[in-house]
């Protein structure tokens, strides 16, 4: 069996040395790669830039910096694999230029405010899943502030998701930054709540709910 699994933020070059990013530390979508392997599946794991390593035979990683790099080398793995993880946190827009020089301040008293122009990226998951076949199942993520439910949900059919793992920024302990996470599994079928626990035990957690959900699926 082979999962393709997307990991930590991707960078959009706004010129030479800066770039939008987001505050993602791949740690979930490593722990998930981590824990696949150990259950003996085959894993490849297009990450963006993080400070997470991972040395695995079963693990192949790939890595990547822009949103466009990511659905690129996603696509390519996408077909042959039998689950989909979404873990990344995909910068939605880019700079729709990127400056081919260090931007410059000009001094002359017309610069105290600077406009960069940002256009929608690829969505990767969405785009994927409506090549999914039937025997596959895509598990995305979801991480909410506000309506958390309802915006899981709403995820969860636009993007031809099987799974949405919600992370709620109001749960102490959840999210960015933190070694621990607290979910909600959310599906079709309803909803599923877990403790907060140290991020390897959720992508435990994770794991075996999908692979639950698997069984009656390719069978
Ligand atoms: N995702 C993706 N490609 C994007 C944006 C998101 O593959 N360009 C995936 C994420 O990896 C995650 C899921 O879609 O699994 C939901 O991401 P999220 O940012 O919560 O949803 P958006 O659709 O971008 O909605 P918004 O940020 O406006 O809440
Ligand atoms: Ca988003």
């Amino acid at each position: 069996m082979h999962v393709l699994l997307t990991a930590g933020p991707t960078y959009e070059p706004i010129d030479p040395v800066r770039f939008i990013g987001n505050h993602s530390t791949g740690k979930m979508g490593y722990a998930l790669a981590a824990e696949f392997a150990q259950q003996g599946w085959q894993v490849t794991l297009v990450s963006g830039p993080t400070a997470q390593t991972i040395t695995h035979p079963l693990v192949t990683v790939v890595p990547v910096q822009t949103a466009q790099q990511m659905y690129e080398a996603a696509a390519a793995v996408a077909p042959a694999a039998d689950v989909w993880v979404f873990a990344a946190a995909v910068a939605d827009y880019r700079p729709r230029t990127v400056a081919a020089e260090k931007i410059k301040k000009r001094d002359d008293g017309t610069d105290e405010t600077l406009t960069i122009e940002l256009v929608k990226n690829v969505d990767i998951a969405a785009t994927l899943g409506q090549t999914k076949r039937a025997e596959q199942f895509s598990v995305g993520f979801a991480l909410e502030t506000q309506d958390e439910l309802p915006n899981a949900q709403r995820k969860l059919q636009r993007k031809g998701f099987d799974l949405v793992v919600l992370n709620s920024l109001r749960d102490a302990g959840a999210g960015f930054r933190h070694d621990t996470n607290k979910i909600t599994l959310v599906e079709a079928s309803g909803v599923t709540t877990f403790e907060l626990k140290p991020k390897a035990d959720v992508a435990r957690d994770i794991v075996s709910a999908i692979l639950a959900r698997l069984q009656p699926h390719v069978a």
